[in-house]
């Protein structure tokens, strides 16, 4: 930790000549994107983190400073905003209050900080380019009067089928691809081309690939909101003529069929593209190269056939070389047609695309029969392999891909259901060959090979691992392999199957935005990756799902339409947003998704809740809870649904915590009340109604007792007996076993620490037998299944790569393991609760994460009963630190008394805990 700071701070003083030494600015941020093109609001929220080599560094006044010119930053004059010093601790969403912005225009930006340590320094210029920001915008030229021919910027595409867009049973159709030659008129100052291709598209200037994203945009729902991307093309321009290439796919717009459900399915239409290039030049005038009917496009391209779910057939013989170049013959190519819009706003998109974002080559190739050799990755992972092959025209390598294999060696594509998974590859015969699929992606460890001409070699394949392309930011590691294997499985399960919004799966026919499969487990994935954005988009989704009367659906965006009025799906709403704020502190969310979340709670209540308190409303109860045995499960469909009032109503209550919580953040006192009373009689209500004597409630299930446990529903005379029954549940009825579903996990492993038997759930993670994650592992799983039963279940529906069953445990691990939480009441780890539980079973924990405000560490091992704990708190945060120790004396923090240590705060004792308050800086704790 020391040493990378030190590293920062040197580059830091060496690249800007500070003079003052110890306190750096970086990772400046726009809407928490680095140097973003395209940001589409008014207002937006800029950010900065704050690195010292001295301990206790907090900010007390900021200085920003933005200007549409670098050189006047650079002699600190911000001439589109100067905040002036502005007296205040927050580097995070900060909002902009500068000039109005204008559309396509950049803007630089830097900031200085005072801090509680002295005066602090300038940072380095950081910038956004600030995009076409609402659809009047995408007009050619911002003369007002220009005659409605003269607009660029309109839809195009073919509305129609091909005679090869054969297979309708699939939804598959060839790609469409699209070209047009334009010249400038003046020496190019800034080049920016915003293009939105549904449902996705690749773009090409002068023959060369812009960006370095793939399967772009992300999802939406078209008739809402469809997002652009934008991109500076300045370097890829050549004097003279320039050609543009755009090829569009299907993604969700021409979306995947399937045909037993058609009516529940969403669909869109057909591909299409709006494109615009704005040109500036050097002389302060402007052109525009826009989507139109002067535009060639031709659907008879080397993409034969493409579809998320089946695949993707390409004939190279079909190549059209030199396409995307200037000079192409497109004599034959079609005019493009003016086709209908999609219906929604135009939107920035403000969460990254997806990315290639890792290689791996193969672990070994074993032929089957005949001309088929089975490729092993050794991972279960999303994305898509690439290969070389050299052989003659015409002959076609055939791909299928699955996550496992049968017991005879074979791929086991039953789980896949309708899903093709598979590719056909045909030769031009042209010497070696290279090729990846654009416009789909798999689920997969294995793929079958087939047709290769020669004897496939493990150098002529590499698999691809494909997701939305945001930074890992937490670390976890233990003395215990079995939990860091668990990590390691969870890791690829949530990378891959963020897919511009987190899916439940990415093999079979679903690949949907499951609410219910997420919840609590966000904060873990938040801990492990810098998904804020992610997020955001989601819960924008289930906003834009709401139907008039409040209702929020089970998948959003509702590709699928799922309306099953229930709480704990659409509830994941709250949920994450409570992630949100809790993890990054961001408020503005809160603010957007409460008139939502309060709507569709009235709405619930009106229509479902008793007039005795009770909601008497759910769709999947504790969704794939494990069956008793192996055996009791073994071929079963995980598709029965056990709908439990019992489950609703305790989220409900829960819910009304939250919202009491979110109303009187924003001063609401009326809904304070309202929600505060409501939680009461919902609370006895409960109670009435579900309590037993014995000490447990409902039918006495795990979930049943673990839900009123960690909302504090419990009478307090019962709380112990309630605990105990759960213990005694755990220990003697489930042999150390969890018997929990989607619904349970996500609370489990919380409850347990909480009321003190951490020791209980490191058994649970820590077993190998069924039900546990390490059953998962033994039995081969390199990510985590959708069942615990996962090995034996009916194929049906039974992935192995779902992460809904992680539930709370990587919470776990880093809230209560490494001890490293935000406090409620200063999110966004402004105040770091840490309270690690030095559980005897393990000798050492170190994790990290990389927060909003910095990095922060938590290191603790044991050796011959002393336990040494080294911690970072970044600057302009604090730390409670909670020490388990008889006395002050005992605690030692770098071979000093604690009490000696002038920047630490003695605070109080708690459950046989010294507390103190710690400010920013790097501690070593030994007692
Ligand atoms: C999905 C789940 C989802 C569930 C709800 C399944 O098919 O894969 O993850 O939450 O349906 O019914």
């Amino acid at each position: 930790m020391r040493k990378r700071v030190l590293v920062t701070v040197t580059m830091l003083l060496f690249s800007f000549g500070l003079a003052f030494g110890q306190i750096a600015i970086s990772n400046l941020r726009c809407e928490l994107l680095v140097n973003p093109i395209g940001i589409d609001m008014q207002r937006p929220s800029l950010s900065w983190e704050i690195t010292s080599l001295i301990r206790n560094t907090n900010q007390i006044a900021y200085q920003i400073l933005v200007s549409e010119n670098e050189n006047n930053l650079a002699v600190n004059k911000g001439d589109v905003w100067d905040s002036g010093k502005t007296a205040s601790d927050s580097t995070a969403f900060v909002s902009y209050k500068g000039k109005k912005l204008k559309k396509d225009t950049r803007y630089y930006w830097k900031i200085k900080i005072w801090t509680n340590q002295g005066e602090g320094v300038w940072s380095a210029t950081a910038y956004w380019h600030q995009g076409l920001m609402n659809y009047k915008d995408w007009a050619a030229t911002q003369v007002g009067e220009m005659p409605f021919v003269d607009w660029g910027g309109r839809w195009i595409g073919f509305d129609r089928m091909f005679p090869w867009d054969g297979n309708q049973s699939e939804n598959r159709l060839s790609a469409r691809y699209f070209r047009k030659e334009f010249k400038p008129v003046g020496k190019v100052k800034s080049a920016t081309a915003y293009i939105i291709g549904l449902g996705l598209y690749e773009l090409y200037i002068n023959g060369k690939k812009i960006g370095n994203h793939v399967l772009a945009p992300i999802p939406t729902d078209y008739t809402k909101n469809v997002k652009y991307n934008a991109f500076d093309v300045k370097e890829n321009l050549k004097e003279g003529i320039n050609a543009i290439g755009v090829v569009l796919g299907n993604g969700r717009y021409y979306t995947m069929r399937q045909l037993h459900q058609e009516y529940k399915i969403k669909t869109f239409g057909f591909p299409k593209l709006l494109f615009n290039l704005v040109l500036k030049y050097e002389d302060g005038t402007e052109t525009v190269v826009f989507s139109d009917n002067t535009w060639k496009g031709t659907a008879d391209g080397p993409i034969r056939s493409n579809n998320e779910y089946d695949g993707e057939n390409y004939d190279a013989t079909k190549e059209m070389l030199g396409w995307n170049k200037v000079g192409f013959d497109d004599s034959k190519w079609l005019k493009a047609e003016f086709v209908q819009e999609p219906g929604g706003n135009y939107e920035a998109q403000m969460s990254e695309n997806m990315k290639v974002m890792d290689s791996i080559p193969p672990v070994s190739i074993t032929k089957i029969a005949g001309d088929r050799y089975i490729i092993d990755f050794g991972q279960n992972m999303t994305g898509w392999m690439k290969f070389a092959a050299q052989g003659k025209k015409g002959e076609q390598v055939k791909l299928r891909y699955a996550e496992s294999l049968t017991p005879n060696g074979e791929l086991a594509v039953a789980n896949l259901r309708d899903a093709k998974a598979q590719a056909v590859y045909t030769l031009k015969g042209s010497g070696k060959e290279f090729w990846e699929p654009s416009f789909t992606y798999y689920g997969f460890r294995y793929v079958e090979v087939s047709g290769y001409p020669g004897t496939p070699t493990k150098e002529n394949f590499v698999a691809k691992m494909v997701y939305d392309d945001v930074r890992t930011v937490g670390t976890f590691k233990s003395s215990n392999p079995l939990l860091n294997q668990i990590y390691k499985n969870v890791w690829w399960g949530t990378a891959g199957n963020y897919k511009g919004m987190p899916v439940d799966c990415p093999q079979r026919n679903e690949r949907q935005p499951w609410l219910g499969d997420r919840g609590i487990g966000t904060i873990g994935e938040n801990f492990m990756f810098d998904n804020a954005r992610i997020y955001k988009k989601l819960v924008n989704d289930i906003k834009l799902a709401q139907k008039a009367d409040g209702s929020l659906p089970d998948v959003a965006p509702d590709f699928w339409r799922y309306y099953s009025d229930n709480i704990t799906w659409p509830g994941v709403m709250l949920l994450i947003t409570d992630m949100l704020h809790q993890q990054t502190g961001d408020v503005a969310v809160v603010r957007e998704t409460y008139p939502v979340m309060h709507k569709w709670l009235r709405y619930m209540k009106d229509r479902f809740m008793t007039t005795d308190y009770i909601l008497n409303k759910d769709s999947y109860g504790d969704w794939c809870a494990p069956p008793a045995t192996i055996e009791a499960g073994r071929g079963i469909s995980a598709n029965q649904k056990f709908p439990s009032p019992l489950i609703s109503t305790a989220y409900y209550y829960h819910f009304t915590n939250m919202m009491a919580g979110y109303a009187a953040m924003q001063n609401k006192t009326e809904d304070v009340s309202y929600y505060k009373n409501l939680g009461k009689k919902i609370k006895e209500a409960f109670n009435i109604t579900y309590y037993k004597d014995a000490g447990y409630y409902g039918k006495g299930e795990l979930t049943d007792n673990l839900l009123p446990l960690y909302f504090e529903m419990v009478a307090e005379p019962n709380v112990d007996k309630v605990f105990q029954y759960v213990v005694n549940t755990i220990k003697v009825k489930n042999q150390g076993h969890l018997s929990t579903g989607v619904i349970g996990t996500q609370w489990l492993m919380r409850t347990l620490s909480k009321y003190g038997r951490a020791d209980i759930a490191l058994q649970i993670a820590t077993k190998k037998t069924y039900p546990s994650w390490g059953y998962m592992i033994e039995n081969g799983a390199t990510t985590i299944w959708e069942l615990w039963n996962g090995n034996t279940a009916a194929p049906d529906m039974n992935s192995q790569n779902h992460v809904m069953m992680v539930g709370d445990l990587v919470v776990w691990y880093y809230q209560y393991l490494a001890g490293i939480q935000s406090s409620v009441q200063n999110p966004g780890f402004r105040k770091i609760i840490m309270s690690p539980e030095f559980v005897h079973g393990l000798d050492f924990v170190q994790a990290s994460h990389q927060a909003i405000t910095g990095l922060i560490k938590s290191e603790w091992k044991r050796e011959k009963g002393k336990i040494t704990w080294t911690v970072a708190i970044p600057s302009n945060s604090t730390a409670e630190i909670h020490i388990p120790s008889s006395s002050l004396k005992n605690i030692q923090e770098n071979s000093k008394p604690i009490s000696s240590i002038n920047e630490i705060t003695y605070l109080r004792t708690e459950k046989g805990r010294q507390v103190f308050e710690v400010p920013s800086g790097n501690y070593v704790f030994k007692f």
